[in-house]
Protein backbone atom coordinates (compact mmCIF):
# COMPACT_ATOMS: atom_id res chain seq x y z
CA UNK A 1 0.00 0.00 0.00
CA UNK A 2 1.10 3.34 -0.85
CA UNK A 3 -0.33 4.95 1.94
CA UNK A 4 2.47 6.78 4.49
CA UNK A 5 0.42 6.33 7.46
CA UNK A 6 2.32 8.64 9.88
CA UNK A 7 0.10 8.14 13.13
CA UNK A 8 3.44 7.87 15.36
CA UNK A 9 0.64 7.14 18.19
CA UNK A 10 0.75 3.03 19.18
CA UNK A 11 -2.19 1.38 17.81
CA UNK A 12 -4.80 1.02 20.52
CA UNK A 13 -5.51 -2.42 22.11
CA UNK A 14 -7.94 -3.70 24.22
CA UNK A 15 -7.14 -3.67 27.77
CA UNK A 16 -8.03 -7.68 28.57
CA UNK A 17 -9.18 -10.46 27.05
CA UNK A 18 -12.34 -10.65 28.17
CA UNK A 19 -13.05 -6.98 26.98
CA UNK A 20 -12.24 -8.28 23.82
CA UNK A 21 -14.71 -10.79 24.08
CA UNK A 22 -17.37 -8.59 25.13
CA UNK A 23 -16.97 -6.08 22.77
CA UNK A 24 -17.33 -8.71 20.00
CA UNK A 25 -19.85 -10.21 21.37
CA UNK A 26 -21.57 -7.12 21.88
CA UNK A 27 -21.14 -6.15 18.26
CA UNK A 28 -22.43 -9.72 16.89
CA UNK A 29 -25.72 -9.36 19.98
CA UNK A 30 -28.04 -7.22 18.35
CA UNK A 31 -31.58 -7.04 16.78
CA UNK A 32 -31.23 -9.79 14.40
CA UNK A 33 -31.14 -12.37 18.10
CA UNK A 34 -33.95 -10.49 20.07
CA UNK A 35 -36.70 -9.66 17.00
CA UNK A 36 -35.51 -12.55 14.14
CA UNK A 37 -34.19 -15.39 15.79
CA UNK A 38 -36.97 -16.42 17.82
CA UNK A 39 -39.44 -15.79 14.39
CA UNK A 40 -37.26 -18.25 12.59
CA UNK A 41 -37.01 -20.67 15.70
CA UNK A 42 -41.08 -20.79 15.26
CA UNK A 43 -41.23 -21.26 11.16
CA UNK A 44 -38.68 -23.26 11.87
CA UNK A 45 -39.71 -26.25 13.83
CA UNK A 46 -38.81 -24.95 17.22
CA UNK A 47 -35.89 -26.97 17.87
CA UNK A 48 -35.27 -28.31 14.38
CA UNK A 49 -34.24 -24.86 13.64
CA UNK A 50 -32.33 -24.51 16.43
CA UNK A 51 -30.27 -27.71 15.96
CA UNK A 52 -29.11 -26.84 12.33
CA UNK A 53 -28.62 -22.45 13.35
CA UNK A 54 -26.37 -24.26 15.40
CA UNK A 55 -24.34 -26.78 13.16
CA UNK A 56 -24.11 -23.53 10.57
CA UNK A 57 -22.85 -21.63 13.16
CA UNK A 58 -19.86 -23.69 14.66
CA UNK A 59 -19.38 -25.36 11.28
CA UNK A 60 -19.37 -22.09 9.18
CA UNK A 61 -19.83 -19.34 11.33
CA UNK A 62 -17.00 -19.82 13.23
CA UNK A 63 -14.68 -20.38 10.26
CA UNK A 64 -15.56 -17.13 8.88
CA UNK A 65 -15.44 -15.32 11.92
CA UNK A 66 -11.81 -16.93 12.76
CA UNK A 67 -11.06 -15.89 8.99
CA UNK A 68 -11.82 -12.25 9.80
CA UNK A 69 -10.23 -12.27 12.98
CA UNK A 70 -6.87 -13.54 11.33
CA UNK A 71 -7.44 -10.45 8.46
CA UNK A 72 -7.57 -8.08 11.53
CA UNK A 73 -4.95 -8.91 13.97
CA UNK A 74 -2.61 -9.56 11.16
CA UNK A 75 -3.13 -6.62 9.08
CA UNK A 76 -3.33 -4.09 12.70
CA UNK A 77 -5.62 -1.94 10.57
CA UNK A 78 -8.39 -0.83 9.68
CA UNK A 79 -10.24 -3.46 7.22
CA UNK A 80 -8.91 -1.62 3.86
CA UNK A 81 -5.53 -1.30 5.26
CA UNK A 82 -5.89 -4.91 6.65
CA UNK A 83 -7.16 -6.71 3.49
CA UNK A 84 -5.10 -4.60 1.24
CA UNK A 85 -1.49 -5.82 3.83
CA UNK A 86 -0.77 -8.23 1.03
CA UNK A 87 -0.29 -8.49 -2.58
CA UNK A 88 0.22 -4.74 -2.63
CA UNK A 89 -3.03 -3.97 -1.50
CA UNK A 90 -4.45 -5.59 -4.25
CA UNK A 91 -7.52 -6.76 -2.01
CA UNK A 92 -8.37 -3.35 -0.27
CA UNK A 93 -11.53 -3.51 -1.94
CA UNK A 94 -12.84 -5.82 -0.03
CA UNK A 95 -12.15 -4.36 2.89
CA UNK A 96 -13.61 -1.21 1.57
CA UNK A 97 -16.71 -3.22 0.56
CA UNK A 98 -16.66 -4.38 4.16
CA UNK A 99 -16.62 -0.30 5.18
CA UNK A 100 -19.12 0.61 2.45
CA UNK A 101 -21.51 -2.00 4.07
CA UNK A 102 -21.10 -1.06 7.66
CA UNK A 103 -21.41 2.32 6.88
CA UNK A 104 -24.94 1.75 5.15
CA UNK A 105 -25.90 -0.82 7.78
CA UNK A 106 -25.65 2.00 10.67
CA UNK A 107 -27.28 4.56 8.85
CA UNK A 108 -30.49 2.64 9.41
CA UNK A 109 -29.38 0.50 12.61
CA UNK A 110 -29.59 3.97 14.43
CA UNK A 111 -32.90 4.81 13.11
CA UNK A 112 -34.18 1.80 14.40
CA UNK A 113 -32.38 2.45 17.34
CA UNK A 114 -34.30 5.77 18.10
CA UNK A 115 -37.76 4.39 17.55
CA UNK A 116 -36.75 1.75 20.17
CA UNK A 117 -35.29 4.97 22.97
CA UNK A 118 -38.91 6.19 21.67
CA UNK A 119 -40.82 2.88 22.84
CA UNK A 120 -39.20 3.07 26.31
CA UNK A 121 -40.43 6.12 27.07
CA UNK A 122 -43.76 5.25 25.62
CA UNK A 123 -44.23 2.57 27.71
CA UNK A 124 -43.19 3.91 30.67
CA UNK A 125 -45.34 7.23 30.24
CA UNK A 126 -47.91 6.01 27.96
CA UNK A 127 -48.71 2.30 27.43
CA UNK A 128 -52.19 3.12 27.26
CA UNK A 129 -52.14 4.91 24.23
CA UNK A 130 -50.20 2.08 22.71
CA UNK A 131 -52.10 -1.05 24.20
CA UNK A 132 -55.44 0.99 22.60
CA UNK A 133 -54.64 0.61 19.21
CA UNK A 134 -50.37 -0.89 18.63
CA UNK A 135 -50.80 -0.82 15.31
CA UNK A 136 -52.06 2.78 14.65
CA UNK A 137 -49.73 3.98 17.45
CA UNK A 138 -46.84 2.56 15.43
CA UNK A 139 -47.97 3.47 12.20
CA UNK A 140 -48.05 7.14 13.66
CA UNK A 141 -44.86 7.71 14.95
CA UNK A 142 -43.26 6.74 11.83
CA UNK A 143 -45.40 9.61 9.92
CA UNK A 144 -48.34 8.48 8.33
CA UNK A 145 -50.34 11.88 9.77
CA UNK A 146 -47.75 13.91 9.55
CA UNK A 147 -43.54 14.55 9.29
CA UNK A 148 -42.21 11.91 12.40
CA UNK A 149 -40.15 14.19 13.95
CA UNK A 150 -39.37 12.14 16.98
CA UNK A 151 -39.02 8.63 15.09
CA UNK A 152 -36.97 10.46 12.30
CA UNK A 153 -34.60 12.88 14.02
CA UNK A 154 -35.45 13.37 17.72
CA UNK A 155 -34.61 9.90 19.21
CA UNK A 156 -32.01 8.77 16.26
CA UNK A 157 -29.97 12.03 16.67
CA UNK A 158 -30.13 11.33 21.03
CA UNK A 159 -28.68 7.39 19.70
CA UNK A 160 -26.25 8.91 17.41
CA UNK A 161 -25.31 10.91 20.48
CA UNK A 162 -24.60 8.21 22.79
CA UNK A 163 -22.78 6.59 20.45
CA UNK A 164 -20.67 9.63 19.50
CA UNK A 165 -20.07 9.86 23.41
CA UNK A 166 -18.78 5.77 23.78
CA UNK A 167 -16.27 5.95 20.55
CA UNK A 168 -15.13 9.35 22.03
CA UNK A 169 -13.72 7.44 24.70
CA UNK A 170 -11.79 5.28 22.42
CA UNK A 171 -11.04 1.66 22.22
CA UNK A 172 -10.50 0.96 25.81
CA UNK A 173 -11.80 3.70 27.27
CA UNK A 174 -15.36 3.69 25.35
CA UNK A 175 -16.46 0.75 23.78
CA UNK A 176 -14.39 -1.76 26.09
CA UNK A 177 -15.47 -0.27 29.05
CA UNK A 178 -19.02 0.01 28.04
CA UNK A 179 -19.76 -3.13 26.37
CA UNK A 180 -18.23 -4.45 30.13
CA UNK A 181 -21.79 -2.75 31.85
CA UNK A 182 -24.01 -3.42 28.80
CA UNK A 183 -23.46 -7.13 27.85
CA UNK A 184 -23.90 -8.21 31.69
CA UNK A 185 -26.89 -5.54 32.07
CA UNK A 186 -28.45 -7.52 28.39
CA UNK A 187 -28.00 -10.96 30.06
CA UNK A 188 -29.46 -9.72 33.38
CA UNK A 189 -32.85 -8.19 31.33
CA UNK A 190 -32.97 -11.19 29.40
CA UNK A 191 -33.00 -13.75 31.77
CA UNK A 192 -35.60 -11.79 33.80
CA UNK A 193 -37.87 -11.28 30.97
CA UNK A 194 -37.46 -14.79 30.18
CA UNK A 195 -38.57 -15.72 33.06
CA UNK A 196 -41.22 -13.84 33.31
CA UNK A 197 -42.33 -14.84 30.12
CA UNK A 198 -42.23 -19.19 30.65
CA UNK A 199 -44.08 -18.20 34.08
CA UNK A 200 -47.04 -16.79 31.99
CA UNK A 201 -50.45 -18.95 32.01
CA UNK A 202 -50.25 -21.11 28.67
CA UNK A 203 -46.59 -20.33 28.12
CA UNK A 204 -45.48 -23.81 28.59
CA UNK A 205 -47.40 -24.30 25.21
CA UNK A 206 -44.70 -22.40 23.65
CA UNK A 207 -42.38 -23.97 25.96
CA UNK A 208 -42.98 -27.32 24.06
CA UNK A 209 -43.39 -25.72 21.31
CA UNK A 210 -39.65 -25.23 20.96
CA UNK A 211 -38.52 -28.20 22.66
CA UNK A 212 -40.11 -30.82 20.62
CA UNK A 213 -38.74 -30.78 17.22
CA UNK A 214 -40.76 -30.65 14.41
CA UNK A 215 -39.36 -31.92 10.84
CA UNK A 216 -41.66 -31.53 9.20
CA UNK A 217 -41.55 -27.86 8.65
CA UNK A 218 -38.12 -28.11 7.65
CA UNK A 219 -37.21 -27.55 4.72
CA UNK A 220 -34.32 -26.36 1.86
CA UNK A 221 -35.43 -22.43 2.62
CA UNK A 222 -35.19 -23.29 6.36
CA UNK A 223 -30.94 -24.35 5.88
CA UNK A 224 -30.47 -20.68 4.13
CA UNK A 225 -32.46 -18.72 6.73
CA UNK A 226 -30.18 -20.60 9.00
CA UNK A 227 -27.08 -19.74 6.84
CA UNK A 228 -28.38 -16.28 6.49
CA UNK A 229 -29.05 -15.51 10.14
CA UNK A 230 -25.73 -17.07 11.37
CA UNK A 231 -24.00 -14.55 9.05
CA UNK A 232 -26.13 -11.16 10.23
CA UNK A 233 -26.06 -11.95 13.77
CA UNK A 234 -22.39 -12.99 13.85
CA UNK A 235 -21.78 -9.53 12.24
CA UNK A 236 -19.78 -11.05 9.35
CA UNK A 237 -19.00 -9.80 6.07
CA UNK A 238 -18.56 -6.09 7.18
CA UNK A 239 -15.35 -5.97 8.00
CA UNK A 240 -15.92 -5.47 11.71
CA UNK A 241 -14.50 -8.51 13.58
CA UNK A 242 -11.81 -7.56 11.43
CA UNK A 243 -11.92 -4.02 13.11
CA UNK A 244 -12.23 -5.58 16.59
CA UNK A 245 -9.26 -7.98 15.92
CA UNK A 246 -6.81 -5.42 15.09
CA UNK A 247 -6.91 -4.40 18.51
CA UNK A 248 -5.89 -8.10 20.16
CA UNK A 249 -2.28 -8.22 21.40
CA UNK A 250 -0.09 -11.12 19.98
CA UNK A 251 -0.71 -12.98 23.35
CA UNK A 252 -4.57 -13.50 22.94
CA UNK A 253 -5.99 -16.90 21.78
CA UNK A 254 -7.98 -16.23 19.32
CA UNK A 255 -9.21 -19.26 18.06
CA UNK A 256 -10.56 -20.19 22.05
CA UNK A 257 -12.35 -16.12 21.39
CA UNK A 258 -14.02 -17.14 18.22
CA UNK A 259 -15.65 -20.01 19.93
CA UNK A 260 -16.71 -17.83 23.07
CA UNK A 261 -18.11 -15.19 20.94
CA UNK A 262 -19.85 -17.45 18.78
CA UNK A 263 -21.40 -19.01 21.67
CA UNK A 264 -22.86 -16.45 23.56
CA UNK A 265 -24.14 -14.99 20.54
CA UNK A 266 -26.14 -18.12 19.68
CA UNK A 267 -26.42 -18.44 23.65
CA UNK A 268 -28.48 -15.00 23.19
CA UNK A 269 -30.51 -15.88 20.64
CA UNK A 270 -31.79 -19.20 22.05
CA UNK A 271 -32.61 -17.21 25.06
CA UNK A 272 -34.44 -14.82 23.28
CA UNK A 273 -36.49 -17.43 21.58
CA UNK A 274 -37.37 -18.62 25.12
CA UNK A 275 -38.35 -15.13 25.96
CA UNK A 276 -40.50 -14.34 22.74
CA UNK A 277 -42.19 -17.91 22.03
CA UNK A 278 -43.99 -18.77 25.15
CA UNK A 279 -45.28 -14.79 26.09
CA UNK A 280 -46.60 -15.09 22.20
CA UNK A 281 -48.04 -18.11 22.72
CA UNK A 282 -49.46 -17.22 26.61
CA UNK A 283 -50.73 -13.90 24.89
CA UNK A 284 -52.42 -15.63 21.62
CA UNK A 285 -50.37 -13.02 19.84
CA UNK A 286 -49.35 -14.11 16.21
CA UNK A 287 -45.38 -15.44 16.32
CA UNK A 288 -43.59 -12.96 13.94
CA UNK A 289 -40.34 -10.98 13.64
CA UNK A 290 -38.58 -7.63 12.38
CA UNK A 291 -39.77 -3.77 13.60
CA UNK A 292 -43.44 -4.84 13.01
CA UNK A 293 -43.80 -7.74 15.46
CA UNK A 294 -41.25 -6.13 18.13
CA UNK A 295 -43.30 -2.63 17.85
CA UNK A 296 -47.11 -3.85 17.06
CA UNK A 297 -47.96 -7.55 18.16
CA UNK A 298 -45.79 -7.85 21.65
CA UNK A 299 -47.83 -4.65 22.61
CA UNK A 300 -50.25 -7.29 23.35
CA UNK A 301 -48.40 -9.54 25.17
CA UNK A 302 -47.23 -6.44 27.59
CA UNK A 303 -50.95 -5.55 27.82
CA UNK A 304 -52.09 -8.91 29.06
CA UNK A 305 -49.45 -8.92 31.96
CA UNK A 306 -50.01 -7.22 35.32
CA UNK A 307 -47.66 -4.68 35.41
CA UNK A 308 -47.09 -5.07 31.48
CA UNK A 309 -45.66 -1.27 30.73
CA UNK A 310 -42.27 -2.20 33.18
CA UNK A 311 -41.65 -5.55 31.50
CA UNK A 312 -42.27 -3.36 27.99
CA UNK A 313 -40.25 -0.79 29.16
CA UNK A 314 -37.59 -3.65 30.62
CA UNK A 315 -37.74 -5.20 27.00
CA UNK A 316 -36.65 -2.26 24.96
CA UNK A 317 -33.95 -1.49 27.46
CA UNK A 318 -33.17 -5.02 26.39
CA UNK A 319 -33.11 -3.73 22.58
CA UNK A 320 -31.63 -0.57 23.00
CA UNK A 321 -28.54 -2.39 24.71
CA UNK A 322 -28.26 -4.91 22.03
CA UNK A 323 -28.30 -1.86 19.56
CA UNK A 324 -26.13 0.63 20.98
CA UNK A 325 -23.41 -2.38 21.01
CA UNK A 326 -23.32 -3.31 17.73
CA UNK A 327 -23.89 0.32 16.14
CA UNK A 328 -20.73 1.35 18.37
CA UNK A 329 -18.89 -1.95 15.85
CA UNK A 330 -20.54 -0.74 12.78
CA UNK A 331 -18.85 2.55 13.16
CA UNK A 332 -15.83 1.95 14.57
CA UNK A 333 -14.16 0.07 11.22
CA UNK A 334 -15.06 3.36 8.92
CA UNK A 335 -13.86 5.66 11.67
CA UNK A 336 -10.76 4.00 11.89
CA UNK A 337 -10.19 3.65 8.30
CA UNK A 338 -10.99 7.46 8.40
CA UNK A 339 -8.03 7.94 10.99
CA UNK A 340 -5.63 5.49 9.38
CA UNK A 341 -5.63 6.60 5.82
CA UNK A 342 -6.85 10.10 5.59
CA UNK A 343 -4.92 11.22 9.05
CA UNK A 344 -7.88 12.63 10.31
CA UNK A 345 -8.94 13.31 14.00
CA UNK A 346 -10.46 10.39 15.24
CA UNK A 347 -13.43 13.16 17.48
CA UNK A 348 -13.80 14.58 13.54
CA UNK A 349 -13.95 11.70 11.78
CA UNK A 350 -16.54 10.30 14.53
CA UNK A 351 -18.42 13.63 14.18
CA UNK A 352 -18.49 13.43 10.09
CA UNK A 353 -19.59 9.69 9.87
CA UNK A 354 -22.11 10.93 12.26
CA UNK A 355 -23.79 13.54 10.16
CA UNK A 356 -23.60 11.28 7.35
CA UNK A 357 -25.20 8.33 8.78
CA UNK A 358 -27.63 10.48 10.02
CA UNK A 359 -28.67 12.37 6.22
CA UNK A 360 -28.51 8.74 4.84
CA UNK A 361 -30.71 6.72 7.27
CA UNK A 362 -33.50 9.97 7.88
CA UNK A 363 -34.96 8.34 4.63
CA UNK A 364 -35.22 4.76 6.01
CA UNK A 365 -37.93 6.03 8.38
CA UNK A 366 -39.42 8.71 6.19
CA UNK A 367 -39.96 5.85 3.63
CA UNK A 368 -42.00 3.85 6.01
CA UNK A 369 -45.02 6.41 5.86
CA UNK A 370 -44.07 9.77 5.68
CA UNK A 371 -42.32 9.83 2.17
CA UNK A 372 -42.62 7.75 -0.83
CA UNK A 373 -38.90 7.64 -1.53
CA UNK A 374 -38.02 4.55 -3.50
CA UNK A 375 -35.27 2.01 -4.56
CA UNK A 376 -34.78 -0.19 -7.33
CA UNK A 377 -34.53 -4.05 -6.84
CA UNK A 378 -34.15 -6.35 -8.86
CA UNK A 379 -35.12 -10.69 -8.65
CA UNK A 380 -36.03 -13.15 -10.59
CA UNK A 381 -39.84 -13.48 -8.96
CA UNK A 382 -40.64 -9.96 -8.89
CA UNK A 383 -38.08 -8.75 -11.93
CA UNK A 384 -37.54 -4.69 -11.35
CA UNK A 385 -39.39 -3.59 -8.67
CA UNK A 386 -39.25 -0.07 -6.89
CA UNK A 387 -39.29 -0.33 -2.81
CA UNK A 388 -39.56 1.81 -0.44
CA UNK A 389 -36.02 3.42 -0.05
CA UNK A 390 -35.88 1.33 4.12
CA UNK A 391 -36.65 -1.91 2.54
CA UNK A 392 -33.74 -1.11 -0.63
CA UNK A 393 -31.21 -0.59 1.93
CA UNK A 394 -32.16 -3.47 4.10
CA UNK A 395 -32.18 -5.55 0.14
CA UNK A 396 -29.04 -4.17 -0.74
CA UNK A 397 -26.75 -4.99 2.57
CA UNK A 398 -28.81 -8.04 3.20
CA UNK A 399 -29.19 -9.78 0.20
CA UNK A 400 -26.18 -8.51 -1.81
CA UNK A 401 -23.04 -6.68 0.36
CA UNK A 402 -23.20 -9.05 3.12
CA UNK A 403 -23.05 -11.99 0.55
CA UNK A 404 -20.57 -10.52 -1.26
CA UNK A 405 -18.05 -9.45 1.51
CA UNK A 406 -17.89 -12.77 3.03
CA UNK A 407 -17.52 -14.51 -0.26
CA UNK A 408 -14.62 -12.65 -0.49
CA UNK A 409 -13.70 -12.36 2.55
CA UNK A 410 -13.29 -16.14 2.74
CA UNK A 411 -11.22 -16.36 -1.14
CA UNK A 412 -8.74 -13.89 0.17
CA UNK A 413 -8.13 -15.95 3.46
CA UNK A 414 -8.56 -19.65 1.66
CA UNK A 415 -6.93 -18.60 -1.81
CA UNK A 416 -5.25 -15.27 -1.73
CA UNK A 417 -3.34 -14.92 1.49
CA UNK A 418 -3.93 -19.25 2.15
CA UNK A 419 -5.05 -20.81 5.17
CA UNK A 420 -1.51 -22.11 6.23
CA UNK A 421 -0.76 -18.10 6.70
CA UNK A 422 -3.34 -17.30 8.31
CA UNK A 423 -3.25 -20.22 10.63
CA UNK A 424 0.16 -18.85 11.44
CA UNK A 425 -1.76 -15.55 12.57
CA UNK A 426 -4.17 -17.99 14.86
CA UNK A 427 -1.56 -20.13 16.22
CA UNK A 428 0.84 -17.42 17.14
CA UNK A 429 3.13 -17.99 19.84
CA UNK A 430 2.13 -21.61 20.31
CA UNK A 431 -1.22 -21.65 20.44
CA UNK A 432 -2.55 -24.99 19.76
CA UNK A 433 -5.79 -25.47 16.85
CA UNK A 434 -5.98 -28.79 16.58
CA UNK A 435 -8.69 -28.71 13.94
CA UNK A 436 -6.65 -26.47 11.34
CA UNK A 437 -7.31 -28.96 8.65
CA UNK A 438 -10.74 -28.55 8.72
CA UNK A 439 -10.91 -24.90 8.65
CA UNK A 440 -8.62 -24.86 5.83
CA UNK A 441 -11.19 -26.97 3.76
CA UNK A 442 -14.31 -25.18 5.58
CA UNK A 443 -12.62 -21.77 4.84
CA UNK A 444 -11.79 -22.67 0.94
CA UNK A 445 -14.83 -24.16 -0.35
CA UNK A 446 -17.80 -24.82 2.03
CA UNK A 447 -18.05 -21.46 3.17
CA UNK A 448 -17.98 -19.51 -0.02
CA UNK A 449 -20.19 -21.97 -1.62
CA UNK A 450 -22.58 -21.59 1.32
CA UNK A 451 -22.77 -17.72 0.84
CA UNK A 452 -22.76 -18.25 -2.94
CA UNK A 453 -25.96 -20.14 -2.09
CA UNK A 454 -27.73 -17.99 -0.25
CA UNK A 455 -26.81 -14.78 -2.65
CA UNK A 456 -27.69 -16.77 -5.65
CA UNK A 457 -31.01 -17.70 -3.68
CA UNK A 458 -32.09 -14.67 -2.56
CA UNK A 459 -32.08 -13.47 -6.07
CA UNK A 460 -33.50 -16.42 -7.46
CA UNK A 461 -36.70 -16.41 -4.21
CA UNK A 462 -36.87 -12.56 -4.08
CA UNK A 463 -36.82 -13.13 -0.56
CA UNK A 464 -34.37 -11.89 2.08
CA UNK A 465 -32.66 -14.68 3.74
CA UNK A 466 -30.88 -13.14 6.85
N1 LIG B 1 -25.06 -8.82 14.63
C1 LIG B 1 -26.07 -7.83 14.83
C2 LIG B 1 -27.42 -8.43 15.06
O1 LIG B 1 -27.58 -9.59 15.28
C3 LIG B 1 -26.25 -6.94 13.68
C4 LIG B 1 -25.05 -6.36 13.19
C5 LIG B 1 -24.77 -6.56 11.92
C6 LIG B 1 -24.21 -5.68 14.01
C7 LIG B 1 -23.65 -6.07 11.44
C8 LIG B 1 -23.10 -5.20 13.56
C9 LIG B 1 -22.81 -5.42 12.27
O2 LIG B 1 -28.40 -7.72 15.06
Amino acid sequence: MSNNNNNSKPRAQWASSIGFILAAAGSAVGLGNIWKFPGKAYNGGGSAFIVIYILIVALIGTSVMLAEFAVGRHGQKSPFGAFGKINNGKWAWVGALGLITAVIIVSYYVQVGGWVLKYIVAYLIDSASIYADPKGYFFNVLGVNGMPWEAAVIFPILFIVICIAILFGGVQGGIEKVNKVLIPGLFILLIVLTIRSVTLPGAMEGVKYLLIPDFSKVNGETFLTALGQAFFSLSLGMGIMSTYSSYVSKEENLIKNAGIVCCIDTCVAILAGFMIIPAVFAAGVEPGMGGSFAFVSLAGVFQSMPMGFIFGAMFYCLLLFAAITSAISLMEGPVAYLVEEHNIDRKKAIIGLSIFMFCLGIFYTLSQAFLPVKGVWFDAVNGMTTPGFGDFLEFLTDRLLIPVTAIACCVYVGWAWGPKKAAEELKYGGKEFSLENVWSILVKFVAPAAIILILVCSFATGTTLS
